[in-house]
């Protein structure tokens, strides 16, 4: 871990940093912005992926999904971009716990769950000093609430947790689950939002959800929510 003003951050972390500082630093007419933002965090997203290697590709997943979710909710333009940015990243404070827990972040004692608990507010921290990520770093600061208000960090419920980390919890959900006895992707997919539906109301907004179901749906051809 290497030191910077109160925080240790690992090197991983700090590697991501060294991508994204590029865009700051870049004086981009706003027409332009856009596209070389996606470019670069999808390459910063790539690096997380080498760091989290037993979640590889989760990123890009649940990218796919949010964005499909979000244009459903009628999210604008530039809401979409700050959606993208945010699902792509969402999880880079995993990169702060400790060794031991690398990769075991589903079943754990109630300890490491509490390093769990910090990675929203981790990432959120890492990422805001960054202008064009500040609306992302608030997305993902919340994509662990839940609609009861019994998630994490902040314990914040409904209308309260914003639009756009709704969107992303159920796209994360979607891609994290595990089904391991499907026998191809549609049978895994239809199982998975089966799991998604039976939380909807208490860890989901109801109505996303539902929009979530209407984009697997008019999606069976295309076939691009992969696991
Ligand atoms: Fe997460
Ligand atoms: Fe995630």
């Amino acid at each position: 871990m290497a030191r910077v003003g109160t925080m240790n951050i690992p090197l991983a972390a700090l590697k991501i940093q060294g991508l994204l500082r590029k865009i700051d630093d870049l004086q981009l007419p706003d027409s332009s912005r856009h596209d070389v933002e996606s470019i670069l965090v999808r390459q910063a997203a790539r690096e997380l992926d080498h760091a989290l290697p037993w979640q590889w590709g989760h990123g890009r997943r649940t990218t796919t999904l949010a964005r499909a979710i979000g244009s459903r909710a009628g999210l604008t333009f530039d809401a979409l971009h700050h959606l993208t940015l945010a699902s792509l990243l969402h999880d880079i404070g995993l990169l702060a716990l400790p060794a031991q827990l690398a990769g075991q972040h589903r079943y754990v004692d109630s300890q490491s769950y509490a390093a769990i608990q910090c990675h929203p507010r981790i990432g959120a921290q890492w990422l805001e000093p960054f202008r064009f990520l500040r609306k992302a770093s608030v997305i993902i600061a919340h994509h662990h609430e839940r609609w009861d208000g019994s998630g994490y960090p902040y314990g914040i419920r409904g209308a309260f947790i914003p639009l756009e980390a709704r969107v992303l919890s159920i796209a994360d959900a979607f891609d994290a689950i595990k089904v391991p006895d499907a026998v191809d992707q549609k049978t895994r997919n239809r199982v998975a939002y089966r799991i998604l539906k039976v939380a909807s109301g208490t860890q989901f907004d109801p109505s996303l959800v539902e929009l979530c179901g209407d984009c697997l749906a008019k999606d069976k051809s295309r076939n691009r929510f992969q696991h």
